[in-house]
């Protein structure tokens, strides 16, 4: 069962929160949009084929990382952990780590998709039937209110996957950290998958393959939106951009307007030039070097694990 009032359809009020959010993006100087949006039922679907894409490198080498590794990453985590999973998603590296932590405590999956939660967490019930799993559905980007431990358990580990983080700016990560740290408590750990800085072209390719699923992706937050606070924005006049900002370290995907039009949103009209865009996502990739520099004072990093190729890490981090 999901927590009640946190999940599935979202409330009025939660909508017109949401509404606020778009239209103070929306009046920007650099128009944005928050890249939760990207994440409704189609959109998590694309997500998926995304990470399918023989481009797309950061979902295979992040799950061969924990595969080779498992046994002395859940070493390193140690007994009776309470995991904690943000965005889970269809969890398929959270079996790798159920399947290996000893005496595990209990799961506590956390999602914006009520419904992708509630499948994934009936899959897993029914893999772990003794396993106590808490499901919650909560936008991690805010204060998350986690449910209270019934269970005894020796630490809590967060578990972060997929390279998230790399979705803050640096400083909006901090925030971040500094939250987690809290939620984690004294001895408590976080379990983070980083995508490393890397050659362009391979960085280039993977968002923008050659199928156009990044784009599609992309563009169907535009449609999440009309469909999902009224509004009226046409997509054939949108295309996907993606390109790496070496100044910044990261990706931008935008969406850049085909021709000068306008859209209204909450009583006001936001009028975009032709080749204007709408900021969608970064997608930050650091050094390791630079994750330390990232976490420091919050956590302390335990291990790095990366491929040989070093596109990507996973690292356990302790509580400072
Ligand atoms: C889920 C944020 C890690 O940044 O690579 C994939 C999302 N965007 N293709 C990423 C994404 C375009 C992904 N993260």
């Amino acid at each position: 069962m999901i927590e009640k009032g946190k999940a599935a359809a979202p409330s009025r009020a939660g909508d017109a929160c949401l509404l606020d959010e778009v239209s103070v993006g929306l009046k920007k100087p650099q128009k944005e949009l928050p890249c939760k949006f990207f994440y409704d039922e189609k959109g998590s679907a694309l997500f998926d084929r995304i990470c399918e894409l023989e481009e797309y490198y950061p979902t295979r080498t992040e799950l061969d990382i924990m595969s080779r590794n498992v046994g002395r990453i859940t070493e390193s985590l140690g007994p009776e952990v309470l995991l904690i999973e943000l965005g889970s998603g269809s969890s398929i590296k959270t079996h790798l780590l159920l399947d290996h932590l000893q005496q595990q405590a209990g799961y506590i999956p956390v999602d914006i998709s009520a419904e992708h939660l509630e499948q994934s967490v009936n899959r897993l019930q029914a893999d772990y039937p003794a396993l106590p799993i808490v499901p919650l559905a909560a936008d991690y980007t805010r204060p998350l209110d986690l449910p209270e431990w019934k269970g005894s358990y020796r630490r809590k580990v967060i578990y972060f996957p997929g390279s998230t983080v790399g979705n803050f700016t640096p400083e909006q990560a901090r925030a971040f950290l500094i939250r987690m740290a809290r939620i984690a408590g004294p001895g408590g750990g976080l379990l983070i998958g980083v995508d490393l800085k890397k050659d362009l072209n391979v960085l280039h390719a993977a968002y923008n393959d050659r199928e156009g699923v990044t784009a599609a992706f992309n563009l169907n937050i535009l449609a999440h939106l009309n469909r999902r606070l009224g509004l009226t924005f046409d997509l054939k006049q949108w295309s996907h951009q993606a390109f790496y900002n070496s100044v910044h370290g990261r990706i931008e995907m935008h969406l850049v307007s085909r021709v000068a039009q306008q859209v209204h949103v909450d009583g006001s009209t936001i009028h975009f030039a032709a080749g204007e865009t709408i900021l969608t996502e970064y997608s930050y990739k650091y050094s390791i070097r630079e994750v330390a520099r990232l976490v420091s004072g919050i956590f302390d990093v335990q291990r790095v694990w990366t491929d040989v190729k070093e596109y990507f890490s996973v690292q356990y981090l302790t509580v400072s």
